[in-house]
Parts: C-alpha cells; sequence; structure tokens
C-alpha cells in the first residue's frame, strides 16, 4: 500500500464527496457542508492553509541536530509524533457512506495509535456517532480522547461518564459545534457555555479537559481560568462560521496569553510535516489533521490512517533537520523568517 494507490482508491469511494485534490485546500468543495467542505463561501477553510504558508522558515544546516526526536508527552500518554487525528463524524452525509461510523472511528483510532499518536473521537446527531467513538477507545484500551458536542450540562456530563468506563485518556468539548443548527433540527439543542458551566463540566471528571475550537485570547484566557487541561485552536476547518482567520493566524497571540498555563493544540489546513512544524513553532503543543485522514481511511483503513501520519512525522523530522531543531521543545518562533 502506498500513499497514491490510497488516494485512488479513496476517490472512488468519497465520490460525489471528496474529490481528493492534489492539494486539499477548500477550493472545489467551498459551501459543502454536509459534505467535506468549508461552510458558506469556504474562506474560512481556505484561511487556515493561506494562513500557515504565509509563514516562511529559516534553514540552518551548520549545527548538531543531526539526529532528531519527535516524541512529546500529552495527558499522560507518551506519544511517538505530535500529530494527532482531529474528531469527525458523519460518515454517511459527510463522506458518501461507504464506510459505517463505526467501521471509520475504528480506522482512526487503531490508526492513529499504530502511528504512536492518538485519535480524536466526535459526536452528532445520531447517537451512534459518539457510541462509536467511545467503542473504538474502548477497543484500544483507552488510546483515544473523546469530544462531545455542546449539548445540555447533563448530556455532556453523561457522555463524560461513558469516557471514564472506557478508559480514556482525556475528554473534551467542541465548544465552536454551538453553532451547528443540524443537531437542534434533530432534537438535540447545542449552543454556547457560560464560563462557569464550563467549569461545572471541567469539575464534573479526573480527566484532563479539552476545550476544542478556540480563537480569541480572551475566550483562551476563560478557559484557563475554568481549569481546563487544554484547548485546540481550531475554526472547525472553517465549517462553522463563514469568515474566520485561520487557526495560524491567531495561535501566536493566544499562546503568549495563555502558553504557559495550558496544553495548545492546534488545527486546520495541517498538510504536511512543514505545516506541522510551523504550528509547533508558533506555540503548538501538537497538532490535529482531520480531511487528509479521511482520505487515508476511505483509501487505506486504519494502516491507510498510519502511512499518513508516518508520512507528516517523516516530513516533520526532515524539516527539524533542515531547521537546526533536534527535539520538539527546541522548535520556536525563532525558526519563522521575520
Ligand atoms: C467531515 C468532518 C467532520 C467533522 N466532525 C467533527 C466532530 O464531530 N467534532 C469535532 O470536534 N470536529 C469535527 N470536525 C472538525 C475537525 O475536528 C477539525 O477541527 C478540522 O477538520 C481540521 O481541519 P482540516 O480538516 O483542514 O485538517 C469535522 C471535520 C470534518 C471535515
Amino acid at each position: 500500500m502506498d500513499l497514491k494507490s490510497i488516494r485512488e482508491e479513496a476517490r472512488k469511494k468519497l465520490k460525489g464527496y471528496c474529490r481528493v485534490c492534489p492539494v486539499c485546500d477548500g477550493r472545489a468543495c467551498a459551501g459543502e457542508v454536509p459534505g467535506m467542505g468549508g461552510t458558506g463561501t469556504g474562506t474560512a477553510f481556505r484561511a487556515n492553509l493561506e494562513a500557515l504558508s504565509r509563514y516562511r522558515l529559516n534553514m540552518r544546516t551548520i549545527h548538531n541536530a543531526k539526529e532528531v526526536n519527535t516524541t512529546c508527552r500529552l495527558f499522560g500518554m507518551d506519544l511517538d509524533t505530535p500529530v494527532l487525528a482531529a474528531p469527525m463524524t458523519g460518515t454517511t452525509y459527510n463522506m458518501g457512506g461507504a464506510l459505517s461510523e463505526k467501521e471509520f472511528i475504528s480506522m482512526i483510532v487503531s490508526g492513529s495509535h499504530r502511528a504512536g499518536s492518538i485519535g480524536l473521537t466526535g459526536d452528532g446527531a445520531d447517537p451512534a456517532m459518539y457510541d462509536s467513538g467511545i467503542e473504538a477507545v474502548a477497543a484500544e484500551r483507552g488510546w483515544g480522547i473523546p469530544i462531545i458536542k455542546p449539548r445540555a450540562q447533563q448530556e455532556i456530563i453523561n457522555r463524560i461518564r461513558t469516557a471514564e468506563k472506557a478508559g480514556a485518556a482525556a475528554v473534551g468539548v467542541d465548544i465552536d459545534g454551538a453553532g451547528l443548527v443540524t443537531m437542534a433540527l434533530k432534537g438535540q439543542p447545542v449552543g454556547p457555555k457560560t464560563k462557569e458551566e464550563i467549569r461545572e463540566l471541567v469539575s464534573a471528571t479526573e480527566l484532563p479537559f479539552i476545550l476544542k475550537g478556540i480563537m480569541t485570547v480572551d475566550e483562551a484566557e476563560i478557559a484557563a481560568e475554568a481549569g481546563c487541561a487544554a484547548i485546540v485552536v481550531s475554526n472547525h476547518g472553517g465549517r462553522i462560521l463563514d469568515h474566520t482567520p485561520g487557526a495560524a493566524e491567531v495561535l501566536p497571540a493566544i499562546v503568549k496569553a495563555v502558553g504557559d498555563k495550558l496544553t495548545i493544540l492546534a488545527d486546520g489546513g495541517v498538510r504536511s510535516g512543514v505545516d506541522v512544524i510551523k504550528l509547533l513553532a508558533l506555540g503548538a503543543d501538537a497538532v490535529l489533521v482531520g480531511r487528509p485522514l479521511v482520505v487515508g481511511a476511505f483509501g487505506g483503513g486504519a494502516e491507510g490512517v498510519k502511512l499518513i501520519i508516518d508520512q507528516y512525522t517523516n516530513e516533520l523530522k526532515q524539516a527539524m533537520i533542515l531547521t537546526g531543531t533536534s527535539s520538539l521543545s527546541a522548535i520556536s518562533d525563532k525558526i519563522i523568517y521575520k
């Protein structure tokens, strides 16, 4: 199995939903939500890639960083790579249904584990979405992180309990899911949360609590004050609100404000190991990859997911050698060309 055959197979299986473009940049699929695109004009999806491409790297080759180390520790787990799988759901209405929710998420979670990483799982209007994620996490003996929609408080707490029973490493809420009308239409309302409500969720569990979908400094500060262990700086792949900035644009200011208080993950538009090193240089502790892993799963199953994470990790290693950074902690904004 190689990347070419994975992409060819994925193109067949995702027909009508994802064109498996040479670069997954949100142009061809603009407005396709449900589907794989960004919402509205697709600008917010594209902004993620544009923001990343605006940063340039200083190349350095006179140094002793001949061997590089991509290991990191997150939520008490030792990982071989800072490239994690983003939570994704909706295999029928977003991805065309060639895989069931259960098949898809088990490929994501086990493929990530095989790559020395960890997969996040999502939540949606159909209970099968969250439950399939939980089953996949349990099958990997807790090696996964369920992310719950911003439902009513008790609904979230019930799902936190299921995550705890599955032995999950951490748990979280994609607070930006507050904008999903599809959930309300299916009788499962979601909405924004107050700081007190977030604090209540944080204290409902011993697990590290992650807030996904933070795009402003003030909300990152609220997450820290509410006791969250981590945030994901993310515009949900541009799928929630049109015309948001790219994650890489807002990340530096957020890191400056709360980088010493919280673990900071970031996602949106990561399409290579060079994109990974850029987000790490801007202050992320690890990154999530979304759509390219849908291609991996549909085109090559768990092994396809592993292959894509491995590729990004190998590209990251190469970029570390060429920027003179021997470990993730050595990666700083000094490698960004100003
Ligand atoms: C088809 C699809 C489904 C998604 N479902 C969820 C979800 O259930 N929960 C969630 O927190 N994020 C969800 N996301 C957002 C991703 O977790 C992630 O933030 C985003 O896809 C990252 O951008 P990228 O795809 O450009 O890498 C979804 C994204 C896509 C493309």
